[in-house]
């Protein structure tokens, strides 16, 4: 993981890369570090711990034009000032910064130890830098031909970029699985992981390819080449349409926190120029174009990680149910690994906030290559994965930056609405008149989740506030709120470090029923048109054996109001989009109590934003 910052340019490399590091500190943020080159000689920092801890070591750091920076994600080695990057060769020439994992680093680095290297860190990227500084030796090579020499002997996934202290002018980067991005502004250079760091300088910007490396020079500007056998790149210049404030916190205290409150706003954006309610239609040219496909299709297979799984589980009924095409859910790490039965009637569907999920990224090459026709719905515009796809829809959740996902899961929410009822309708499995039914209904929902925050942050923080103490949680639904009990538990797990797990609630009696007694908090999603006398059936039993009942019902409920601790109403709305408002309550218990515990929920530990490590 790791987020990676760099300047080359007429301005102080500094403050750049250390705000940069700041809107990247969100993939990583175990350790950090900067390397500057005034001309002279390398100015070089690293510590253990955030980008502020940095920022306090930097006072010194001689004044520079060029220089990169590191937030790291231990892979290799714990987190500590010596693994931290960059790392430097042993003749202290060459700088490094690595994204991902160099898999043959132990080959490599025995063989360079016989060479006479040592090595000062635990980490696999070591063994890189120094391998550069043997081919720079041993073959006589400038940077750029050394670095790949080195690449050209490396197994792995890497973004890197790499400085050399005798050559103040230039900064060469390279990638294989891990993004990276090229900032161009006015004879002046960015480098970053993404492009947050150098939003406010400049809207254009070339992402690297897989298999691509640049030497990035003030005299020669982008130089981009195939690390395998050194052939021409063209420069496709990309015009960005990111901007500041949507990085930024704008007054409140965490991004989780602005982010749950942007969930109306953002689904909104995620529906717009695509649910035209007056013309009774859904337009998304993705869908469209390959209807065909999608009709005549043998399945559709998800595959996903995390949050997004949970998105991939509703999209599943909601496909089934509505369209009436089989839909299987896979972890990508799983799918990938399994030898998985695919051809070309196959539609894998890839569901990832950041595009850059490796395991995500891997499943779907995987299908690629058997034949099936590969789908992405990504938030992250021009992310990896919705590069590699035939064809996709973005979430348009606009950036995610805390580290529990929580608009992106709700955008995803709605993009699979949006294509279950289009191709529903396409298909002939809804009818007319049902369809325009839903289609207003999800119009509603905007609204809806703007009413559903106002009226239940007061109390969820009640409820927090009674149980931050506790130790164990349980999540149970039915149907389509199975999944947003298993997305609950995630969540407060994640940001809280309370254990949670989700289930589907008639399972309870299958094991986890034995957990129950006066001190389990059990969170059940009971809404009306959720298999409603079941699901009260369930709370009966836990109250029985005298679990605490947090009930999320629709507004009006009486029947579990009477028999649960605490109750949050949420508005009523079609059973196919409670999903959508029943996860909010539990997006908000989980920051208050992680609040109450004192937790850095935006950057909770062991966690990092992008996933693009196995
Ligand atoms: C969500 O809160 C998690 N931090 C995590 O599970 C995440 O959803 C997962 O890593 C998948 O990421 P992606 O959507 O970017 O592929
Ligand atoms: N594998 C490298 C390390 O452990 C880089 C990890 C990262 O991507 O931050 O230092």
């Amino acid at each position: 993981m790791c987020g990676i910052a760099g300047y080359i340019g007429h301005r102080q490399a500094y403050p750049i890369i250390i705000n940069g590091l700041k809107r990247l500190e969100y993939r990583g943020y175990d350790s950090a570090g900067i390397v500057v080159n005034d001309g002279r000689q390398f100015g070089l920092k690293k510590t253990k711990g955030k980008v502020s801890d940095l920022e306090a070591k930097c006072k010194d750091l001689p004044s520079a034009h060029v220089g990169m920076g590191h937030t790291r994600w231990a892979t290799h080695g714990v987190p500590s000032d010596r693994n931290s990057h960059p790392h430097l060769s042993n003749n202290e020439k060459i700088a490094l910064i690595h994204n991902g994992i160099i898999e043959n680093y132990d080959s490599i680095k025995k063989v360079l130890i016989s060479k006479g290297f040592d090595f000062k860190s635990d980490t696999d990227t070591e063994v890189l830098v120094n391998l550069i500084q043997f081919f720079q030796d041993s073959e006589n090579l400038n940077l750029t031909d050394a670095v790949r020499y080195a690449l050209n002997e490396t197994i792995g996934a890497y973004a890197i970029a790499v400085m050399d202290a005798d050559d103040p002018q230039e900064i060469v980067v390279a990638r294989l699985s891990s993004p990276l991005a090229i900032g161009i502004g006015d004879n002046e250079y960015f480098i970053a992981s993404d492009a947050s760091p150098f939003v406010e300088f400049t809207k254009e910007a070339v992402y690297l390819e897989d298999g691509e490396m640049a030497t990035i020079s003030l005299h020669g500007g982008v130089d981009i080449h195939k690390i395998k056998d050194n052939a021409k790149v063209s420069l496709v210049i990309q015009e960005l349409k990111l901007n500041l404030e949507e990085i930024e916190k704008g007054g409140y205290d965490h991004f989780m926190l602005k982010e749950i409150h942007e969930q109306s706003q953002s689904i909104l954006n995620t529906m717009r120029g695509r649910l035209l309610v007056d013309e009774g239609i859904i337009q998304m040219a993705g869908i469209w174009d390959f209807q065909e496909k999608f009709f005549n299709a043998k399945r559709i297979i998800i595959v996903s990680c995390g949050t997004s799984w949970h998105a991939a589980l509703i999209g599943e009924y909601l496909i089934e149910d509505l369209a009436r095409i089989p839909v299987e859910v896979e972890y990508s790490s799983e799918f990938r690994y399994r030898n998985p039965i695919i051809g070309e009637k196959d539609i894998v569907i890839a569901i990832s906030q950041s595009g850059e999920t490796a395991d995500t990224l891997a499943a779907l090459r995987l299908a690629k290559e058997k034949g099936a026709f590969i789908y992405g719905i990504c938030n992250v515009v021009d992310s990896s994965i919705a590069r590699l796809t035939d064809a996709g829809s973005y979430t348009h959740a606009g950036p995610e930056i805390g580290v529990a996902s929580t608009k992106a899961f709700t955008a995803q929410l709605t993009i699979l609405t949006l294509i279950a009822l289009k191709l529903a309708k396409h298909k002939g499995t809804l009818s007319k008149e049902r369809f325009n039914t839903l289609i207003a209904e999800l119009e509603t929902i905007p609204s809806k989740v703007e009413a559903l925050i106002k009226n239940v942050e007061e109390p969820v923080k009640k409820i927090a506030e009674n149980y931050a103490g506790v130790n164990n949680f349980l999540y149970l639904g039915r149907g389509l709120n199975y999944p947003i009990a298993l997305e609950g538990a995630l969540k407060l797990k994640e940001i809280s470090y309370i254990h949670a797990e989700g289930y589907p609630a008639a399972e309870m009696k299958h094991g986890p029923i034995a957990l129950i007694d006066e001190n389990m908090p059990v969170v059940v999603i009971a809404t009306k048109k959720g298999h409603y006398d079941k699901i009260v059936s369930n709370i009966q039993e836990i109250k029985s054996r005298k679990g605490k009942i947090i009930a999320i019902v629709t507004e009006g409920d009486v029947q579990v109001k009477e028999m649960a601790d605490y109750v949050i109403e949420i508005p009523e709305t079609s059973s196919y989009l409670v999903p959508i408002l029943s996860v909010i309550p539990l997006q908000l218990l989980a920051y208050y109590i992680a609040i109450l515990r004192g937790s850095n929920v935006d950057q909770p530990r062991n966690l990092a934003k992008s996933v693009t490590v196995e």
